[in-house]
């Protein structure tokens, strides 16, 4: 048996540079691995056939992105029919809440799988698969923490993980759909040029609070002002910078370690859970172990 778990991401900064021919956008962003993890337990069985359970019903369907990795994992590596496979998820992860969760449910199978076969799949053939579930699924399906990713979502180029801060977390409570803010971002957007191209040439290896920014924010602040009142109140309570990530709503505030009593932060974050009903999540950045 092997547990894996699988962390959720924030974005940096996200930059929709325009529309594409297959329906989806060009992107570029900067995602970080955070320290708020699902668990994935894998267990070889000795009848043929997969299980899945979880313990939140509502992704117990067949089409959930785990089982679709993992069909997709045993057709490409030619294991299908040897497959006795149980797997678990125990979700931690808030449901389509900007944060990656599905996503990094199913890159962290494809790698767990891939480990557990003895690497039948290469890295790059890892992503490839990975990039056939869904935009966000590569970055989670390689073990850097953090990562540049264009195209659709999919390229990605390792940079360093951004560990001198805290996150703190703020999820409103509503599921918003990552289709539904691109789909009226093309239609609100009227084809502006990102803020990015006023800063192309920075170096993007590095990285600075000022650099935060998401061209789906104002899409979904419309649609929820509490993305925007959270924004608001995470940065009167100090924090360096805040965000919504991806498509949201969660929002979160970046702050210095180097500066920050975390006790106070704690108790910050414990007095918020109580107005947000224990959807509020003080993290790190994730280091893997
Ligand atoms: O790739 P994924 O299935 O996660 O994307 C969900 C939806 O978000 C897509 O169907 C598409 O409408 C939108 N999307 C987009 N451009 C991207 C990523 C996602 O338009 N780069």
């Amino acid at each position: 048996m092997i547990s894996l778990r699988a962390p959720a991401k924030v974005n940096l900064y996200l930059h929709v540079l325009g529309d594409r021919s297959d329906g989806y956008h060009e992107v570029f962003t900067r995602m970080q691995k955070i320290d708020l993890c699902d668990v994935i337990t894998l267990e070889q069985t000795g009848e043929p056939g997969m299980r899945f359970d979880c313990d939140d019903p509502a992704l117990s369907g067949d089409d959930n992105l785990v089982l679709r990795a993992a069909r997709l994992f045993f057709s490409t590596a030619n294991l299908t029919g040897r497959q006795g496979l149980a797997i678990r998820l125990e979700k931690k992860i808030p449901v389509a809440a900007g944060l990656g969760g599905g996503s990094s449910d199913a890159g962290t199978l494809l790698q767990g799988l891939n480990r557990l076969h003895n690497h039948p799949l290469s890295v790059a053939e890892l992503v490839r698969l990975a990039a056939q579930i869904g935009s966000d699924v590569p970055f989670f399906a390689v073990s850097g923490a953090a990562a540049l990713a264009t195209g659709r979502g999919e390229c990605l180029a390792e940079v360093a993980s951004l560990d001198a801060y805290w996150y703190l977390l703020i999820n409103p409570g509503v599921a918003v759909s990552t289709k539904w803010v691109f789909d009226n971002y093309a239609l609100t957007s009227g084809k502006k040029k990102s803020k990015l191209f006023g800063s192309q040439k920075k170096d993007r290896t590095t990285f600075s609070p000022e650099d935060m920014h998401n061209d789906l924010e104002s899409i979904t602040m419309k649609r929820y002002p509490e993305v925007a009142e959270i924004k608001d109140s995470l940065l009167r309570a100090g924090a360096e910078a805040a965000l919504m990530s991806g498509s949201g709503p969660t929002v979160y505030g970046l702050f210095l370690r180097k500066k920050t009593d975390s006790t106070a932060l704690y108790k910050l974050a414990e007095q918020l859970s109580a107005v947000y009903d224990g959807r509020v999540w003080l993290t790190r950045a994730y280091t893997g172990v």
